[in-house]
This record gives structure tokens, sequence and C-alpha cells, in this order.
């Protein structure tokens, strides 16, 4: 425009067209700012129309606060000035955000001919700005979530992978515990698969057996004899169903060729399954204890000899020569009493004759006890015939005594001792514990064995409970006995219970005396 022509009317026409048209909001003021002119989108913002607002003071028609103080912002009439954060008051009183620019309108002259305010509402602008602030604070606030989250995923993590580094070297250290405890183990520990090849071969096994560790690992046992091969195979089909030992006793082979007494225990193995998969063995020598058991069974039996030996010495004795000069004493005082004239003095000498008398019971009944002369001069069957009747005049309980098949041939002499012993204990017992009215004894001998049975009617007692004591509290009695039966190879059952009397079984193999016998 540097001709300065005036604006041709199709400039106007073009110029309101396109005012008209366009989305901006558009107020123009003349010189003394008056409205002259509001577009469409300036009406519908105001809620003033061209008609209404046309020559008032745009003051009053363009209203403005500030939004942050809430105060009136001036109307400027010289400077150009862009205002942020400012509120239209509408017409109808409500506010609205604009964003705004206005600008003065100069004539050629350089005077200020008008003002041209051109707006719009940034209320859609606000509304996406906060929407989108909010999302922002949303998305912060999931961040920060998800954050959280995460660092306590990771660290449950971490507690899980301490978890098993722990658990990683409690096992190793439980391992290490059970290797050591292998490899120190005084037993042999072997272990086999489920087709009986050897595992584990510790020290000690290598120890006992002779066999070293490279000779066995992977090949089957060598340490099981010929002939037990077949007990060996159905006890491992045992491990393999699961099934244990607990101290058998059996026999083993060593690398020499000679053979041991072993204590087998075992266990079986599992897979991860928890299927049996093989079977772990300890294994004792037991050649030691079984040689030492001999010696004291050897040992016992040589005792108790000697001791029946020295009873029947002193049992002689008291009844050979005690016996004797009772006797010589009795028949001298009894011719001396027949010639005291003294009343007094006769009557003392028939004391002291009376006395002997019972001396001479007394020590009869002494040597009885320590071994009666019948046993030995006579047999079993006499001597507890005897017994029996002095027990039963003692004690005032008849006893009933049976003897079969035994005064024909006499027993070998340690099982007479044995069965008399046993029996004397027995009706011991029944004097002290038992209050029996009646008592039954049975002697009977058999084809390859000689039973014995003392029975009483009286009260009876707990046998488990007694046997089973771990301190029998000294009591010698009913272990003494079972002692003395198992030396010659028998056994010996109690029952009892209370109220219901007690009845002792004696069972004593004759097998020995016979092979004896006819070897002899
Ligand atoms: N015939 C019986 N009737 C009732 N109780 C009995 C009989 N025999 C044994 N007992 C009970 O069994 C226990 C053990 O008997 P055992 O002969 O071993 O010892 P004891 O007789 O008490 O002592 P010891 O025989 O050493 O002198 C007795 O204390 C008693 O309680
Ligand atoms: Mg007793």
């Amino acid at each position: 425009m540097a001709e300065h022509e005036p604006p041709s009317s199709f400039d106007q026409a073009w110029s309101l067209i396109v005012l008209r048209s366009i989305a901006d909001a558009v107020i123009t003021s003349d010189a003394d700012d008056r409205i002259s002119f509001l577009n469409p989108a300036a009406e519908a913002l105001t809620g003033w129309s061209l008609e209404e607002a046309g020559g008032r003071p745009i003051t009053e028609v363009f209203r403005l606060i500030d939004e942050t103080t809430g105060r009136p912002i001036d109307w400027p009439r010289t400077e150009v000035r862009r205002v942020k954060s400012v509120l239209l008051i509408r017409r109808d009183g409500r506010t609205l955000p604009i964003d705004d620019s206005i600008s003065p309108i100069e004539d050629e002259a350089g005077r200020r001919s008008g003002t041209v305010v051109v707006f719009q509402s940034i209320d859609d602008r606000r509304r996406a700005e906060e929407e989108l602030y909010r999302t922002h604070v949303e998305l912060e606030r999931r961040v920060s979530e998800r954050t959280a989250e995460l660092a306590e995923a990771n660290a449950a993590l971490q507690g899980e992978v301490a978890e098993r580094t722990r658990a990683d070297e409690e096992l190793r250290r439980a391992n290490q515990a059970l290797r050591a405890l292998i490899h120190a183990s005084p037993l042999a520990i072997i272990a086999l698969d489920g087709q009986g090849r050897v595992t584990i071969w510790n020290p000690a096994a290598e120890r006992m057996f002779g066999w070293g560790n490279r000779d066995v690992l992977g090949h089957p046992l060598p340490i099981v004899p010929e002939d037990l091969r077949q007990e060996f195979s159905s006890g491992l089909a045992t491990s393999l169903q699961g099934g244990a030992h607990a101290g058998h006793e059996t026999l083993r082979l060593k690398k020499d060729g000679s053979t041991i007494e072993v204590s087998l225990w075992t266990a079986p193995l599992y897979d991860a399954r928890g299927e049996p998969c093989g079977r772990m063995g300890v294994i004792e020598d037991i050649t030691e204890r079984k040689r030492a058991e001999e010696a004291r069974t050897a040992l016992l039996r040589r005792i108790v000899t000697a001791q029946e030996e020295e009873r029947l010495r002193i049992a002689r004795e008291l009844h050979d020569q005690m016996g004797q000069h009772l006797a010589a004493l009795m028949l001298g005082l009894k011719a001396t009493i027949d010639h005291i004239q003294n009343p007094a003095a006769a009557k003392e000498a028939q004391r002291l004759h009376d006395l002997a008398n019972r001396i001479g019971q007394e020590v009869h009944r002494v040597s009885l006890e320590l071994r009666p002369t019948a046993l030995d001069d006579w047999g079993l069957q006499t001597a507890l015939t005897n017994y029996a009747a002095d027990w039963s005049a003692r004690a005032r309980i008849p006893v009933q005594s049976r003897f079969v098949g035994i005064d024909r041939r006499r027993l070998p002499s340690p099982v007479e001792t044995a069965l008399y012993r046993t029996v004397q204990e027995a009706l011991t017992n029944v004097l002290k514990h038992a209050r029996a009215a009646r008592v039954s004894l049975i002697v009977e001998r058999r084809a390859d064995q000689v039973l014995a049975i003392v029975e009483d009617n009286g009260r009876g007692f707990d046998v488990e409970a007694v046997m089973g004591a771990p301190d029998a509290g000294g009591r010698l009695g009913l272990l003494g006995m079972q002692e003395r039966v198992a030396l010659v190879g028998g056994t010996l059952e109690v029952e009892s219970r209370p109220g219901g009397g007690t009845s002792l079984f004696i069972h004593i193999p004759l097998r020995d005396e016979r092979e004896a016998a006819d070897h002899g």
C-alpha cells in the first residue's frame, strides 16, 4: 500500500468476508474507543451482537480481568500489548479464559485512528492442557507405582537368590558331612545300585575286606560267599521294595579267602521320584565279639561247674562229717541223761540234746540246699522229689510232681544241675512272691529234649515290666535261671499275668549228648 490509496469497496467486502469466516474473534474500535465491528466469533465469545454492541465503548463489551489477581485490566489506549492469563467477562457475567492481541490502527499521518482486538477462547486448550497435565500426573503415578512394584519384585528375587544360595550352601555342608562320616566311619559302609553293583565303598570296607575302591566300584559285590548268594539276592530284593535289615548276622568273604562274621544293617536308597533304586549297607565285623561271647560262655560254664563242685564238697563235708559228729554228740547226751541224778542238770542235758537234734536237721537242710548228694548219687528225679517234699513241708504248699521218662536213663550232668537249680529257684520265687495254694512240677524227657514246667496258681506278675526293666534292682533269679539254661543250650519262657498264676517253661535240647554218646 505504498500509494496510500483508500481501500476500494472490493477490498472492504473481501475483508468483511475474511473477518466473518475466520475462527478468531475480532473487534475493531474507532479513535474514541467505540466499537465499530464485531465478527461472529467475537459475538459468540462476548455474548454481544454487532447490532447491540456497535457504538458502545469497547471497555463495556471487551471487559478483561487478570486471572491471577482478579483485578480489572486497564484498556490500553496507546501501546500494543499482549496480556497473558486473561479472563473475558462475558455479557452474561460468566468468565472465559482467552488469548488476545490488541493492535492500534494508525492513519497515514501516524495518528491512532482505532484499535483491532483479535482473541480466541483458550478454554478448550486449557482443558486439553489440564487433561494433559492430569494424564501426565497419572502417568507419573503409574510409573512410580510400577517402579515400586519392580523394586519389590527385585527385592523378592534377590531374597530368593539369597535363600537359594543358603539352601545350596546347606546342601553342600550336609553332603560334605555325609562324605566325612562315610570316610571316617569305623564300620564298613557300602552302597549298591538296583543291579547290586557297588556305588560307595568306604575305607573301613577296604580295611575289613581287603578290596580297594578301584577293584569294586561299578562291579558286583565280591564279599558274598558262594553259598549265601541266594540269601543276598533276596535281601537286595527286599531293599528294592523299601525293606530294611537291622542287625542281620551273616558271613562275608575277605579278599584273602577267609570269612568273617558280620552284623548287617541296611536301608533302601530312593531316586528323585521316591522309588527305591538301591541300598545302603552298614557292616560291623562281629567275629571278635562272637569270640568274646563264646569265651564268656565257656568261662561261665567253668564257674558254674566249679561252684557246683565246691557246693558238693561242702555239702558232703556237712552231711558226712558234721552229721556224724552231731549223731555222736546226741548219742552221748542221751546216754549221759540216764545217769544224771540232779533233775536240773538232767533237764539241761535234755535241752542240749534237743538243740543238737535241731542243728542236725538244719545241717541236713543246708547241705540239701547246697548240693543234694542225691543229685549225684541217684539222679534228677530223686533229687527233685526229695527237694519238692522238703520244700512243700516247709512252705506248707502241696506240690504235685510228675516225671516222665527220666528215671531210666540219667540226663547229662550239666543238664541235671541246670534243671535242679532252675526248679529250686522257681520254688524259692513261689515261696517269696506267689502266695500260691498249689504248685505243679512236671519234668518230661522227649526224643531230643527235656522239658520242665513249674506252675503255681499264685498272684502272678507283669513279665514284660519285670524282665524288660533296664535295672532289675539287683534281682538275679529269673535272669540267673535264663543264663543257666542258656549255658546248656536251652531256653526259659515265663508266662504270667497279675492274678493269673505263673508258669515257667524250660526246654533243653539233648542232641549234643547223643552225639557225644555216639562219638564217645
Ligand atoms: N512265681 C511268682 N509269682 C509271682 N511273682 C513272681 C514269681 N516269680 C517271680 N515273680 C516276680 O518277678 C520278680 C523277679 O523275680 P526274680 O527271681 O528275678 O527276683 P527276686 O526273686 O525278686 O530276687 P532274687 O531272686 O534275686 O532274690 C520278683 O520280684 C516278683 O515280683
Ligand atoms: Mg527270685
